[in-house]
């Protein structure tokens, strides 16, 4: 077990009913070891979130994949923090690629939303990548850069130890074409230091950073093997249970 604990954290999306998400939860628990060093967080639709706290294990955290940065009010069809939190939630994706896309999100909203997760005690998974576009113009590293200045603009710097951060390159979400763990472990390095000249090398050094990207099963190993990646934020391998027990067990298989 290094520095940093695990994290396997599933990004449901638009998917699972109510019976779907109790399927889920009958195969992955009885999938699980009895002792995990790893930390297990499913972020369902909130429509899930109440059975979901009630049905599932000590073992699973439950996240949120959005959240609105007020407390209360008019705002038709948006979710608070403070509900969030209500609800057993401890943490929340923000900046999610598919909300900076189809939402018009900015790093200016992504950091009204981080900073509203702190204020009142959820746990934010800041994701953050470049798209094909700004890879192919050689601009990754600064659309990082910017991603990650912006994003945690003014956050205290007792918070920064709460956060977990997603590396996600636009281009291998949901396309079957993860990154490779070697140009993800360098890039995830760079986040570290973007990280430390906002925190400190010490904090920056205990921030998990997770790689997300058509993560599976069978590519899992390499990108676990590396010294800077501290797990996965996974989408569509995370709707299976036994693929999503997969790979939560390869953080560690030396344990089990
Ligand atoms: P896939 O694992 O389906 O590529 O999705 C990754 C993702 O967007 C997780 O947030």
């Amino acid at each position: 077990m290094g520095l940093r604990t695990p994290v396997f954290a599933a990004n449901w999306k638009m998917n699972k009913t109510l019976k779907e998400a109790s399927l889920f939860f009958e195969t992955f628990l009885n999938l699980l070891p009895t002792k995990l060093d790893a930390e297990i967080i499913v972020c369902p639709s909130f429509t899930l979130f109440h059975s979901i706290s009630s049905c599932s294990s000590q073992k699973i955290k439950l996240g949120a994949q959005n959240i609105f940065w007020e407390k209360e009010g008019a705002y038709t069809g948006e979710i608070s923090p403070v509900m969030l939190k209500d609800s057993g939630c401890q943490y929340v994706i923000i900046g999610h690629s598919e909300r900076r896309k189809y939402f018009a999100e900015t790093n200016a909203i992504v950091n009204k939303k981080i900073l509203a997760a702190f204020e009142y005690g959820l746990k934010p998974i800041l994701c953050i990548g470049e798209t094909l576009e700004e890879m192919e113009k050689g601009i990754t590293r600064q659309i990082l850069a910017e991603q990650i200045k912006e994003g945690l603009f003014r956050t205290a710097q007792s918070d920064f130890e709460k956060l977990i951060m997603a590396y996600e390159p636009v281009w291998a979400i949901g396309t079957g074409k993860a990154d490779s763990p070697q140009q993800s472990n360098e890039t995830i390095r760079f986040i570290r230091e973007t990280l430390s000249e906002l925190c400190g090398i010490h904090t920056a050094s205990k921030i998990r950073i997770l790689y997300g990207g058509s993560v599976k099963p069978n590519n899992i190993k390499g990108f676990m093997e590396q010294s800077e990646i501290d797990g996965a934020l996974v989408g569509g391998a995370s709707l299976n249970p036994e693929d999503f027990a997969k790979l939560v067990l390869s953080g560690d298989p030396a344990k089990f």
